[in-house]
């Protein structure tokens, strides 16, 4: 595994009060990292590593396993010249132990600097002010979110730390130098630092862990007790093995963990036995679609905190300096040929779950994009108290709860990578009654919501961003909200959509105009539900007030995604390709257009209409490409295709010139830069414009088979589009093309390199090093 190796922290002596498997883990972290390891050399680094424990046993075993350079049983024989103290004793010792070192802190280092690992930090908090008669500047209260089931110092794991996270909880007047030194302590050892305030800390804790292990210990001990001789153990399988595994943890700790944050974890309680009361009721009526729909929310909510809440922003970029990031490596050359069917349309799919939520009914969903942008759609409807089964194989079941029935939810809620839900939630959000919190990841939060947090609030609602209008958003609800005339000054279907959710609650009527066309998705689905939508010219406009009844939607292919393989084929030399049951939306299909202009041998078969959006086979064939000016009407109708149409362009003979494209700056990355930047590796001649680009084709060699430009390297930004127009670039590219930062793919079109394979690229995913 590629790591990021952080430098041991700057510390002459660090004194472990308590060496237990905490303290003697970070001891064995601080070993590995390098600290103290040079005892004799001269000029290098000479810190050591003092314990203190009531126990002389552990402090013997301490040494002998040469964790510590020494050790007591008494805090004053060990403080002299301390720079840091790290207290790891019990939380109900913390008291007394702070008494002690108050009374001898004097004896250490000018700027020593205190830190503890307490689970819990309100009750830690107290027994500071308690012994120093306030909280000191130079006491920073910490939690490592690592331990183990073992306990004592010949448990200790110099990894106990790697990947793991460290809570540090500072005070407003807590002392920066002094955090800066704690934080360097556990990201020595390999930990992830965040910050949190105390009462946060205790909150979350009381959730994510004092309440399951409450819940296993109880389970143990309630089977133990009805099988005196633990006969029934005999029988246990894996799922109470590892339901209860931590029900072998430290007694005394845990006892001192539920006395000191005990409201906390009452307030846990509380909730959990409501949520198993609930259970209970469903089993006893043998309600199957309560128990189907608890199951199925718990279920994803499992995976998807796997797979893409712990992809917050914070996550990420700590997974990829542990891991590094994905990377495409794509041989030159190969085919395009066969029949395939792309992932379901990634706009219809987010839409599909809003207005199936606050419709009344249940609207079975077919096609639904199982990739992480829409899945975050899915998951932040479950988490206002939508049911919604699957997605098992695209089909999605929502269980509508009508235009008012959504329910706060317990905390933010994340859209990832998903500027579409971002900006569709924040119209239906400003909606309801109760106040919500949008966050997403990295890339979402450089992107601009003033372009509806401003309209939004000229309807009347309330809504705080952040600097420059960026997430995270703060929607305040229960304002009412009125109907106005909106001119959109960019062409974005995003603003519009969020408008019209937003008139959905509005008192009169919504109207918005749009300076060129947008897709649609929104209004046609609307109606499709039973809710008018008028549209006249380049207006729209809803009546507020109104409900939406469930209704079946059948998501075609998502031309987005057939785009790169469109293009692969228009390139390649002997193809032929069909792309199956794919959305030609008539505001989606400038790519079409575009690829016709410049010659591509492209054609609709068995065309037909799905639920409201019609449908068709795409077959396309090699065919030489020219150069054209992309008709500016055209840009909205494939604002989403340019990076793929650049590689087209690449392509062509001649120079193709892109202009009004100026959105393009403000997606996932600045595509227009993220593409020139991947053209000038290439050698594809280009001039960059603010709101466009000229892309200069080379004449097709004799025969047309030859390189078009070289390979090389190509930073993506994170953006699924760049990534995979570099892959299919790759078709006519003289060498390798390796593409870092590919990840994101998965938000919009998972199974990508599967599909590429299968129509005939050589291309091969790994893990970069960082
Ligand atoms: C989308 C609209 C477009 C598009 C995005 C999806 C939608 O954004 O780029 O990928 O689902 O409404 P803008 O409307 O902001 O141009």
């Amino acid at each position: 595994m590629a790591g990021i190796v952080k430098p041991p922290p700057d510390e002459r002596r660090i004194l472990i009060v308590g060496l237990g498997l905490i303290g003697g883990s970070l001891a064995a972290a601080l070993r590995a990292a390098g600290f103290g390891a040079d005892k004799e050399g001269a000029a290098g680094f000479r810190g050591t590593i003092l314990a203190c424990d009531p126990d002389a046993d552990e402090i013997v075993r301490g040494i002998e396993m040469g964790l510590i350079d020494n050790g007591d049983t008494r805090l004053e024989a060990l403080v002299e010249g301390a720079s840091l103290v790290v207290l790891a004793v019990p939380v109900l010792a913390m008291e007394s132990v702070m008494v002690q070192l108050a009374g001898v802190i004097d004896r250490a280092a000018p700027d020593v600097v205190v830190t503890d690992v307490g689970s819990t930090k309100a009750a830690i908090r107290e027994a500071a002010v308690a012994a120093f008669g306030r909280m000191p500047t130079n006491l920073v209260l910490g939690h490592p979110i690592a331990g183990s089931e073992k306990s004592g110092v010949a448990a200790a794991d110099a990894g106990l730390y790697a990947r793991h996270k460290v809570i540090l909880t500072p005070e407003p007047d807590t002392d920066p130098a002094a955090m800066a030194r704690v934080r360097a302590l556990w990201e020595a050892s390999g930990a992830e630092v965040l910050e949190m305030d105390v009462a946060r800390h205790d909150q979350v804790l009381a959730r994510t862990s004092h309440l399951p292990h409450l819940l296993a210990f109880s389970l143990v001990d309630t089977l133990a007790r009805q099988d005196e001789r633990l006969e029934i153990f005999r029988y246990a399988a894996g799922g109470f093995r590892d339901f209860t595994r931590i029900a072998g943890s430290d007694p005394v700790m845990w006892r001192d963990i539920f006395v000191a944050n005990r409201d906390a974890v009452l307030a846990a309680l509380d909730d959990f036995e409501a949520g198993v009361a609930r259970l209970r009721r469903a089993v006893e009526r043998g309600d199957g679609d309560a128990m189907l729909a608890t199951f199925d929310r718990a279920s994803h909510a499992r995976h998807y905190f796997e797979s893409l809440l712990n992809q917050t922003s914070y996550q990420a970029e700590y997974q990829m300096q542990q891991h590094g990031k994905l990377r495409y490596r794509v041989s030159p050359g190969g085919g395009v040929t066969g029949r395939i069917r792309v992932p379901g349309d990634k706009s219809i799919s987010h839409r599909s779950i809003m207005l199936g939520a606050l419709a009344d009914g249940v609207t079975e969903v077919k096609g639904f994009l199982e990739g992480e942008d829409s899945l975050a759609t899915l998951q932040a409807f479950r988490e206002m108290g939508v049911a919604i089964e699957g997605p098992h194989q695209g089909r999605v079941t929502v269980h509508g709860v009508g235009m008012h029935g959504l329910k706060p939810p317990a905390g933010p809620l994340y859209v990832g990578n998903a500027g579409t839900a971002m900006r569709l939630f924040a119209g239906l959000l400003a909606g309801q009654a109760f106040d919500t919190e949008l966050t997403g990841d990295a890339s979402l939060t450089k992107r601009p919501m003033g372009r509806v947090a401003d309209p939004l609030r000229a309807m009347g609602a309330e809504i705080d961003t952040a600097e420059g209008g960026r997430p995270p958003l703060h929607i305040h609800g229960g304002k009412a909200l009125k109907g106005i005339t909106y001119n959109m000054p960019m062409a974005s279907a995003q603003v519009k959509s969020c408008l019209l959710l937003a008139g959905l609650y509005a008192e009169g009527e919504t109207r918005v105009r749009e300076p060129a066309p947008t897709r649609d998705h929104t209004e046609r689905m609307l109606q499709g539900f039973g809710y008018t939508v008028h549209r006249e010219g380049d207006t729209c406009w809803l009546q507020g007030g109104g409900r939406l009844s469930a209704a079946p939607i059948d998501v075609p292919s998502d031309i987005s995604s057939a785009t790169f393989f469109l293009v692969a084929a228009a390139i390649t030399p002997g193809s032929d390709l069909v792309l199956e049951h794919v959305g030609i939306n008539p505001t989606r299909i400038g790519v079409i257009n575009i690829l016709q202009l410049m010659g591509a041998d492209l054609r609709l078969e068995n065309e037909h209409e799905v639920g409201g959006e019609p449908v068709a086979d795409l077959h396309i064939r090699h065919a030489p490409l020219t150069g054209i000016d992309i008709p500016v009407e055209q840009v909205p109708l494939a604002i989403d295709e340019f990076p793929a149409l650049f590689i087209a362009a690449a392509n062509a003979e001649g120079v193709t010139r892109l202009r009004g494209a100026e959105e393009l700056r403000v997606k996932e990355s600045d595509r227009l830069q993220a593409m020139a930047n991947g053209l000038a590796t290439l050698g594809v001649e280009h001039v960059l414009l603010e709101d466009g680009i000229d892309i200069v084709g080379r004449p097709e060699e004799e025969g047309g088979e030859g390189a078009r430009y070289a390979g090389g390297n190509i930073d993506s930004l994170g953006d699924h589009r760049i990534a995979m127009a570099f892959a299919i670039a790759a078709l006519r590219a003289g060498g390798e093309i390796v593409i870092d930062d590919c990840a994101n793919v998965a938000t919009s079109f998972p199974g990508f390199i599967d599909l590429a394979r299968r129509v005939g690229l050589t291309l091969e995913e790994q893990q970069e090093a960082s």
